[in-house]
């Protein structure tokens, strides 16, 4: 018998969605995968010759189970650097990939029935990591015409005795949004409150912003986890390799479900990580500014073919945008896409039921076949 939690975890429908595109793709067919949230361009020569020579020095054995420390300093020195706080080595958890990390974080500090506020939409996978160790998702909706930001005050709203942490993701998957600095002050002076929820920010997509300024949200509070990785920044996804900063007391506790669950993340990416750290700035600027490029082409050709996009984003790698005249049911639109015109999109369903009637576009993918996908999707709506 399958247990019960796992039989409820729902699916990644972007997965589905690129492995329909794949069957497609091994019968001849041509598609242009705009669905995918993973970086096209190769890891920097840096981090992949340094993985190498980790590799022949011998960095082949289980590391410390927090990270090796040369590493934990350098995302100090990183954060320190980029965004002016001082975090201390010892706060590091270093991670095989934020998803694990996600895992360490609502393991240690959810008990069953605490609740934790996300936006709708979000991330898909976020309800089941929480819903996995028990705890009790608490969804707020927000909304196109505020750049789907959250607002403090409904957040306010929905605090209970019983919520833990409240869950922001600045940029956001799926939107492409930013918090403002003032909505996230507003956000981290909710730590507070009675409750004295912790702030649990994922931010995996910093570092990743075209127009403003970012912002960690250890710049306005303590009280809080930051869940980072290198998979999206310096295009490191099948590395696997992320980190939790953490309030010091829970760093012991997390390191113990770290040393039982995982042991230690893998050590000569640990070793690479170092180098995406240190070396790769120059990498990071040339992809960002292609980055930037695609965003800006996909926004106006989206907005010329009829999609609806009241605040353009302006981090990560997505556009969320309204579809809603053409269709109220984005599964079904996804697929439809997939199977007459080729391209592959995310429906916003998969991100919660706000995200209903919105298709996730991604340009991690080049102008050339961002260009074709756009002609094609407009054929398409052409009917
Ligand atoms: C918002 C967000 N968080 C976390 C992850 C997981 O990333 P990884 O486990 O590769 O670090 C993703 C991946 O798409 C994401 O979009």
């Amino acid at each position: 018998m399958i247990s019960k939690r796992t039989e409820e975890m729902t699916s990644f429908i972007v997965m589905d969605v690129l492995e329909r595109a794949n069957e497609m793709e091994r019968e001849g067919i041509h598609i242009v995968h705009l669905e995918v949230g993973e970086p096209d361009f190769d890891t920097p020569v840096c981090v992949k010759n340094e993985a190498c020579r980790a590799l022949e020095d011998g960095h082949t054995h289980y590391t410390h189970s927090l990270g090796l420390f040369e590493l934990r300093e350098a995302i100090c020195e990183y954060y320190l650097s980029n965004y002016g706080v001082s975090i201390d080595p010892d706060q590091v958890i270093v991670t095989s990939g934020s998803s694990p990390a996600i895992f360490l974080v609502f393991s240690a500090l959810l008990e069953p029935g605490d609740e934790v506020i996300i936006s709708d939409p979000h991330y898909a996978c976020y309800p089941n990591f929480i819903k996995f160790v028990q705890g009790q998702p608490v969804t707020i909706p927000v909304y196109e015409e505020d750049g789907f930001q959250y607002r403090p005050e409904s957040i306010k709203e929905k605090l209970t005795t019983k919520t833990k942490a409240i869950f922001i993701n600045s940029p956001s998957n799926p939107t492409g949004n930013l918090l403002s600095a003032d909505r996230m002050q507003q956000i981290a002076a909710l730590t507070q409150c009675e409750q004295y929820p912790y702030i649990v920010s994922d931010e995996i997509y910093l570092g990743l912003v075209y127009e403003g300024k970012e912002h960690s949200i250890l710049e306005f509070t303590d009280h809080a986890f930051v869940l980072n990785g290198f998979s999206k920044l310096f295009a490191m996804t099948g590395l696997r390799l992320g980190y939790v900063i953490s309030p010091k007391a829970f760093v012991r506790p997390m390191q113990k479900l770290q040393q039982n669950f995982f042991i230690s993340a893998n050590s000569m990416v640990q070793k690479a990580g170092i180098a995406a750290l240190k070396e790769a700035d120059q990498d990071v600027a040339r992809m960002k500014e292609i980055y930037d490029k695609r965003r800006r082409f996909m926004i106006s050709r989206l907005k010329e073919i009829g999609f609806g996009i009241t605040v353009e984003p302006t981090g990560a790698f997505y556009v969320f945008a309204n579809a809603r005249h053409i269709s109220e049911d984005s599964y079904k639109l996804a697929f439809d896409i997939l199977e007459k015109a080729h391209v592959g999109v995310a429906p916003g369903i998969d991100f919660g039921p706000n995200g209903e009637g919105y298709l996730r576009f991604s340009y991690a993918n080049s102008l050339e076949n961002i260009k074709e996908g756009m002609n094609r999707l407009e054929k398409y709506l052409k009917g």
